[in-house]
C-alpha cells in the first residue's frame, strides 16, 4: 500500500512528535486537536525542535521550508478524508478515543488504516466500533518521539497481516525499529516498564531510600538514561497511573497494584514536568 498522507489526531507531546517525524520522513501531514490553542502549542513544540536542529546544522534552511510546507493543521477532521494512515494520539480516555474512531471510520476511504498510539487501551475495543477491523492496529511511539527509535505495532484480534506489513514498512520509513505485540495490557514495553516504576514508588514509600538515591542507583548502576522518578515526571504521573491501573485490572497481582502515593500525587495535580511539579519541582 502506498502511503502519502498522514493524519494525526492530538497535538500534545506524542501527537506533535509523530507529526514531526512523519513530515521529516517526506509525508504530507495533517494534525488536529480539540482546540486551536492545543494545536498552536503542538506547532510551537515542533517549530522549536526544528529550530534547534537548524542551529545544530542537522537540517538546512531549505529542509525547514519543505517541512513547514508539508505540515498542515486543521480543526476539521473532514480534512483527513484522503489520508492513507491516521494515528490517534489524544489523552488516555476510552470514550473520547471511541468517538474519534467512529467519526474517522465514516470519513476515511475504506482502504485507509486507522491507528492508535495508546499505551494502555485495548486496540480490539477501538477496532470494534469501526467497519474496518482488519485495518485497525496500535502504533505505539515512545517519548520523546523524535529521539526514541522504537515503535510497537499492536495487533488487535482482527488486524490483517497486510496491515502489519504496511506498518512495518511505515515504521522503517520513519527511521524506527518496529516490534510486534499482541493486544494485551501494557503490550511489551509498558508491561515491563510500569511494574519497575511503581516498585520504585513503593520502595520510596517504604523508606528504603530517597528518590534521588533510587534514581542514581538505576542511572549509574544500570546505565538507564533516567532514574525511575525522573522518568515518571517526564512521561507524566497520570499516564503512569493509568497504565498501571490497566495492567493491574487485567493481571491483579499485588506487585502491579498502583501505589497510594502515585494516586495521591495525581489527585493533587502533581503530574510531573508538564504541571511544573511531580516527584521533583520544575517550577523554576
Ligand atoms: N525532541 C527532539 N530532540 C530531542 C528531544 C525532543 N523532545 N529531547 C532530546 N532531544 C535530543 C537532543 O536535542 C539531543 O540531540 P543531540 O544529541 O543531537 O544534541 C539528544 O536528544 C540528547 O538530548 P539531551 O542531550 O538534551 O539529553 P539526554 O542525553 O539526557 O537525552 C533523553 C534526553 C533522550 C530524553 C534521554 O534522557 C532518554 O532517553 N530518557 C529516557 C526516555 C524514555 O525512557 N522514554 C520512554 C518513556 S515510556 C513511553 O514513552 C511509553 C509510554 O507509553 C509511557
Amino acid at each position: 500500500m502506498a502511503i502519502h498522507k498522514i493524519g494525526v489526531v492530538g497535538s500534545g507531546q506524542m501527537g506533535s512528535g509523530i507529526a514531526q517525524v512523519s513530515v521529516q520522513s517526506g509525508y504530507e501531514v495533517y494534525m488536529t486537536d480539540a482546540a486551536q490553542q492545543f494545536i498552536d502549542r503542538g506547532l510551537s513544540r515542533i517549530t522549536e525542535s526544528w529550530n534547534t536542529m537548524l542551529a545544530k546544522g542537522k537540517i538546512s534552511e531549505a529542509d525547514l521550508q519543505t517541512y513547514q510546507a508539508h505540515l498542515h493543521t486543521t480543526m476539521d477532521m473532514n480534512d483527513f478524508r484522503d489520508c492513507d494512515i491516521v494515528i490517534e494520539a489524544i489523552i488516555e480516555n476510552k470514550d473520547e478515543k471511541v468517538a474519534i474512531f467512529k467519526k474517522l471510520d465514516a470519513i476515511l476511504q475504506p482502504e485507509a488504516l486507522l491507528l492508535s498510539n495508546t499505551s494502555s487501551i485495548a486496540i480490539t475495543e477501538l477496532a470494534a466500533v469501526t467497519q474496518r477491523t482488519a485495518k485497525v492496529a496500535g502504533l505505539h511511539f515512545f517519548n520523546p518521539v523524535p529521539v526514541m527509535k522504537l515503535v510497537e505495532i499492536v495487533r488487535a484480534l482482527e488486524t490483517s497481516d497486510e496491515t502489519v506489513e504496511t506498518l512495518n514498512a511505515f515504521a522503517a520509513s520513519l527511521g524506527k525499529t518496529s516490534i510486534i505485540a499482541k493486544d494485551t495490557a501494557g503490550f511489551i514495553v509498558n508491561f515491563l516498564l510500569i511494574p519497575y516504576l511503581i516498585a520504585a514508588v513503593r520502595m520510596y514509600e517504604n523508606g528504603t531510600a530517597t528518590m534521588e538515591d533510587i534514581d542514581a542507583a538505576m542511572k549509574l548502576g544500570t546505565g538507564y538514561p533516567m532514574g525511575p522518578f525522573t522518568l515518571m515526571d517526564y512521561v507524566g504521573l497520570d499516564t503512569t497511573l493509568f497504565a498501571a491501573e490497566v495492567i493491574y485490572n487485567d493481571f491483579p497481582d499485588p506487585a502491579y497494584a498502583p501505589p497510594a502515593l502515585l494516586k495521591r500525587m495525581v489527585a493533587a495535580g502533581k503530574l510531573g514536568k508538564k504541571s511544573g511539579k511531580g516527584f521533583y519541582d520544575y517550577s523554576k
